[in-house]
């Protein structure tokens, strides 16, 4: 088997909860992996195109996008347009989005209509992108069945595990009927603050939960992450250096050697890299220091994030080698002909039930 040949991998990005992070890892990830010379497709599928704004795309310009391609359908190549800066192809979005709900529902196949037009250009991508909006709506529908696979990002704070069940139920829904070879990419903890002592336990309760399908990459609360947008960037060009950026480099190669397991199942180091709940929460409770009640949360500066270390990633340091080893120059990864994730996920409470005893700090 050539494990070099390119073959595609469509990720819905997707958690209905709120500004859980799905459009920072959508535009983020797609420039690690774009600066790691994979080829990559971004869809915004969110009518508040935030990953559009995101990629340096005014969404009010846009005459053509997701819309388009799934109500017109306009072919994909035709209404994507390149991010230079970003280094992929996106497929913007404008609020026009709101009545493609609207319009699909009177359409037949309605569910269909992203795999259809994805299928005439998946070999042309190393990976497709979706970013999706925050409900299990048509548009969110769409992705799923048009997906290999689901990454959800989940925020380390209170109520992270709120709706979980729903996400995870409507992806076996569409296993079971339109989509069976729909896989859980990861849950990828997001906003991690080691100096909140809550975000550090809703992180160990997802991974007793759920185990190997947390990614061992953790992204960290990073200030540079939420500027990066306004520029209209990712974090690659933003900051290269900073500790989101390697967290979204590291979550690429975690993603990246994730696939040449799957493709080459008689590896003997094919044993998953994903975190084990034993390990992830030693880990975590000997290397995050936990903010105390009342103590101010320390802001970030970038000396201080170098010294911070990145929970699940090792540290900072590894995150950054772990980066430079998948980085440009590394031979390209294999391509995916396995899903990694087939079991079915364990049913979960719907929330944590841990209380929030400090505020999260932001830096
Ligand atoms: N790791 C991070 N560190 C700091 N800020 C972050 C981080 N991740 C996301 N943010 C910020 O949090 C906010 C919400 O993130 P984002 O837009 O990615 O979430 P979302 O899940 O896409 O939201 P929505 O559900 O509205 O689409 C944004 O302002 C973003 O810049
Ligand atoms: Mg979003």
């Amino acid at each position: 088997m050539d494990y070099t040949s390119p073959m595609s991998r469509i990720i819905a990005i997707a958690n209905q909860k709120g500004g859980v992070g799905k459009t920072t890892t959508t535009v983020n990830l797609s420039a690690a992996l774009a600066s790691m010379h994979k080829r990559v497709l971004l869809i915004d599928l969110d009518p508040q195109g935030n990953a559009t704004m995101g990629c340096g795309i005014d969404k009010h310009q846009v005459e053509a996008g997701i819309f388009e391609v799934l109500v017109d359908a306009m072919g994909v190549h035709d209404a994507s347009r390149k991010s230079p800066e970003n280094g992929c192809d996106v497929l913007p979005a404008n609020s026009d989005l709101t009545a493609a709900e609207v319009e699909l529902m009177n359409m037949e196949q309605r569910e269909q209509r992203l795999h259809q037009a994805l299928e005439q250009v998946r070999e042309d991508y190393d990976f497709i992108l979706i970013d999706c909006p925050p409900s299990l709506n048509i548009l969110t529908l769409n992705a799923f069945v048009a997906a290999d696979s689901v990454l959800v990002p989940v925020q380390c704070e209170y109520y992270a595990l709120e709706g979980l069940s729903a996400l995870l139920e409507t992806i076996d829904g569409v296993r079971e009927s339109v989509n069976p070879q729909l896989a859980i990419e990861g849950l990828l903890r997001t906003m991690y603050d080691g100096r909140n002592r809550l975000g550090v336990e809703v992180s160990t309760q997802l991974v007793q939960h759920f185990g190997e399908q947390v990614f061992r990459t953790v992204v960290p609360r990073n200030v540079r992450l939420a500027e990066a947008p306004s520029h209209g960037i990712s974090i690659m060009q933003y900051d290269r250096t900073s500790r989101g950026a390697l967290a979204y480099l590291a979550l690429a190669g975690e993603i990246l050697r994730q696939l040449s397991r799957a493709a080459r199942p008689e590896d003997p180091a094919s044993a998953s890299d994903k975190a084990s709940p034993q390990q992830e929460t030693a880990q975590e409770t000997a290397q995050e220091p936990i903010q105390e009640p009342g103590q101010e949360p320390v802001l970030e500066t970038e000396g201080a994030a170098d010294r911070q270390p990145v929970p699940g990633s090792g540290t900072a340091d590894t995150a950054f080698s772990d980066a430079e080893h998948l980085d440009v120059g590394a031979p390209d990864e294999a391509a995916p002909t396995v899903d990694t994730h087939k079991g079915r996920t364990p049913s979960i409470s719907e929330q944590a039930s841990v209380r929030p005893d400090t505020e999260s700090a932001d830096g």
